[in-house]
């Protein structure tokens, strides 16, 4: 019965080959991100509030709360739009979960996989904003500006890629690969 299920899952190797963005690569560029937003909200006086954006940042988001050196609060919101393909356009897209009380008046940390459109990203923002959080900020691993359709500012960003479908390190393909510890290109 595993074997089957195994069988049946395209090998990673022969989808992606040589990686992206090597793991080590990434340890590095989240560590410095950690370090960075640190300093940023050094002098706050309640906790800072991540927010996560489900599923894909989960990955990072694990990695980039492990560098930091400041209390933070860990929230979650559902964001789907591509369903099992590789591009976003036209798709509707769906929020849930989203949190209320414990982000009035909060310092908030939005913590996104990768921008593309950057109608996920916009779309959690203007959710957040209208609650009134002390300040609302975005750190995304990925920026991959060629396909974006509306401007979202990017205040923590680890890397900006080329225009090509990226899996691995929390990033999938129609569900897949997220395991991967690196980021590889789906070509
Ligand atoms: P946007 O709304 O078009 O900016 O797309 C952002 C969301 O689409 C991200 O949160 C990802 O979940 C997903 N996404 C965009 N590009 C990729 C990719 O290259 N690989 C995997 N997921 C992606
Ligand atoms: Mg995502």
């Amino acid at each position: 019965m595993p074997e089957v299920l195994i069988a049946e899952r395209p090998a990673p190797t022969r989808a992606t080959g040589t990686p992206l963005i090597k793991s080590e690569q990434i340890a590095r560029r989240v560590h410095r991100l950690g370090k960075q937003i640190s300093t940023v909200y050094a002098d706050i006086y309640t906790p800072l509030v991540i927010v996560v954006i489900l599923k894909g940042a989960t990955v990072f988001a694990a990695d980039l709360l492990r560098s930091l050196t400041i209390p933070a609060e860990l929230e979650f919101v559902r964001a789907a739009s591509y369903g099992a393909g590789t591009s976003s356009h036209g798709q509707p897209l769906k929020l849930a979960g989203m949190v209320h009380g414990p982000l009035v008046n909060r310092h908030v940390l939005l913590v996104e996989d990768i921008v593309d459109s950057g109608r996920t990203a916009d779309a959690v923002i203007r959710r957040v904003s209208k609650l009134r959080p002390a300040s609302l900020r975005l750190a995304a691993l990925l920026d991959r500006p060629a396909r974006r359709s509306i401007d979202v500012k990017i205040d923590f960003k680890g890397f900006t890629i080329p225009d090509r479908f990226v899996i691995g390190y929390g990033l999938d393909y129609a569900g897949l690969y997220r395991e991967l510890p690196a980021i590889y290109s789906l070509s």
